[in-house]
């Protein structure tokens, strides 16, 4: 019985931690769609060997696979929610990938300048916020690849649209800010 009730305050704390930091930053931890992910993939291999940082890196679903499969180059992801940035980091320490770094930082607060390629799957307002951060500080970074949500103000350069129900686009945008 008090097993039962300490799983069970284990996974209301989860539950709020979720709840809390999704309310905070306007954007659960879901990730990617598989067939977004390829998308993203697709793009990615468009874009030469530097450095990639994933806004939000969320579970670690798209740096965790995208580390393995590019062990040359580096990956970063920023992540404010606690429980998937702790989760994410355990299997980036299990794994021995010593090409991901994961960051419990606010990208909007972060030095982006060391990335050749933003990845990103947000919302509007994030999308707004993100244009005026590299507008700001002309991080000189190459490309932007977002998961359904366009940069304002910015034409795309490629987009695939996902065989989904909402022909979901994944943007590329060659950065020249
Ligand atoms: C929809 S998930 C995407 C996860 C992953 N990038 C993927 O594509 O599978 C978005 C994540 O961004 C995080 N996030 C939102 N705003 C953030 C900010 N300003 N700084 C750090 N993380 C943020 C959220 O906590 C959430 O986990």
């Amino acid at each position: 019985m008090v097993f039962e009730i300490i799983l069970l305050i284990i996974a209301v704390l989860i539950a709020l931690s979720i709840v809390y930091s999704t309310a905070r930053f306007g954007i659960s931890p879901m990730p990617s769609s598989k067939k977004a992910y390829q998308a993203m993939i697709k793009l990615i291999d468009e874009t030469g060997s530097g450095p990639i940082i994933d806004l939000g890196s969320g579970w670690g679903n798209f740096v965790i696979p995208i580390a393995k499969r590019y062990p040359q180059r580096q990956i970063i992801g920023y992540e404010m929610s606690l429980l998937p940035c702790l989760i994410s980091t355990l299997i980036k320490h299990a794994l021995g990938l010593k090409n991901l770094t994961l960051y419990r930082q606010d990208f909007l607060t972060a030095n982006l300048s060391t990335a050749s390629v933003l990845v990103c799957y947000l919302f509007p307002a994030a999308m707004d916020k993100i244009k005026i951060k590299l507008q700001l500080e002309k991080p000189g970074v190459e490309f932007l690849i977002s998961n359904n949500f366009a940069l304002p103000s910015h034409q795309f350069d490629k987009v695939i649209q996902l065989n989904d129900f909402y022909k979901s686009p994944v943007y590329l945008y060659k950065l020249n800010l």
